[in-house]
């Protein structure tokens, strides 16, 4: 049926057989990770976000199920540190899958050491991680300023070879964020991480997390999702990865329409049936291309702003 449909697309110069991979953080932060991801299917494989140290993050609970496929997560970027890394990269490189590292830091010099390290371990390129809402001095409390975006793009960018894309979030500032990460440096971006959250116990009237804020990720971000992608390649026409709430072919192909070269997923692999996942995603996006009288996904890339 889908004889001829070429789902091959291009993100900061890697080259993905299909659009769909995970997203930072989920199934991200080992070696075997990487494998059950690659059985999965994924075109490429994403790290779990790396700082330079160990991270044990937030006290528990972390994870809140919510009605529907939604999720609030305070994991507070629990991590293995640099030391992560090199094992990662190399199953990677031993099932021949491309691989981002996922780079955090609560200053430019700590992006600058883990994204070097990323590098020599043979990284095929680093997101910054600008957008983590719940863990204060990292991620939104530095991506939602503009010039900040463009002081860790610049100096990370300037400092290794490898393509950087930019992982931003929700923020007022989002479409300046973007254009300032381009700016720095930023072969594509990342759009979007989780929506800064709070979830209260209505018996102990107390916030849920320890830590009081959660990230929202799942199907009820979706639609936000679609529109910051949307907002970003209208303004600036970049190279985007589209993620939050891509969970079925059609999420995914929104994703692509609104301007995304290609989606991550990450709470439908927690939430759905992981093994048949990606597989589905991709022949329901193959079928889909047939209807649409295209033979290639790229022509569908920001088809939107066109009709
Ligand atoms: C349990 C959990 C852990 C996450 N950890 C990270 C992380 O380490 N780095 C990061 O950039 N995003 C992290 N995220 C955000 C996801 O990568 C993604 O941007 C977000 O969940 C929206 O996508 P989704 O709706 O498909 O889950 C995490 C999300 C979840 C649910």
């Amino acid at each position: 049926m889908s004889v001829g449909v070429d789902l091959t697309t291009y993100v900061a110069g890697l080259k993905l057989k299909h659009p769909v991979m995970n997203s930072s953080g989920i199934l991200g932060s080992t070696p075997e990770h990487v494998e059950r991801l690659f059985k999965y299917g994924v075109s490429a494989v994403v790290s779990k976000t790396m700082t330079k140290g160990f991270r044990v993050g937030h006290e528990p609970p972390i994870i809140i199920a919510l009605e529907g496929e939604g999720l609030l997560n305070s994991v507070g970027l629990a991590n293995p540190g640099i030391s992560g890394i090199p094992p990662i990269v190399r199953k990677a490189k031993e099932l021949n899958i491309p691989v981002i590292v996922s780079v955090g830091g609560s200053e430019v010099q700590e992006f600058i050491d883990v994204a070097s390290v990323a590098e020599e371990s043979g990284a095929d390129a680093v997101e910054l991680n600008l957008s983590c809402p719940h863990t204060k001095g990292y991620g939104i409390d530095i991506g939602s300023d503009p010039n900040n975006v463009y002081e860790v793009v610049k100096a990370v960018s300037s400092t290794i070879k490898i393509p950087v894309l930019a992982k931003l979030g929700l923020s007022d500032n989002v479409v300046k964020s973007a254009g300032k990460a381009l700016e720095g440096g930023a072969k594509a971006l990342t759009l979007i991480n989780t929506v800064k959250s709070v979830a209260i116990d209505v018996f102990s009237c107390k916030p849920v997390f320890k830590n009081v804020y959660g990230g929202l990720s799942g199907t009820p971000i979706h639609p936000i999702a679609v529109r910051v992608v949307y907002d970003v390649y209208k303004e600036l026409k970049p190279e985007i990865v589209g993620v939050g709430g891509v969970s079925d072919w059609k999420t995914a192909a929104e994703m692509i329409l609104a301007g995304s070269s290609a989606v991550q997923i990450g709470t439908a692999f927690i939430l759905k049936d992981s093994r048949k996942l990606v597989h589905d995603i991709v022949e329901g996006l193959k079928e889909w291309l047939i209807k649409l009288g295209l033979k290639n996904i790229c022509e569908a890339i920001g088809l939107t702003h066109k009709a």
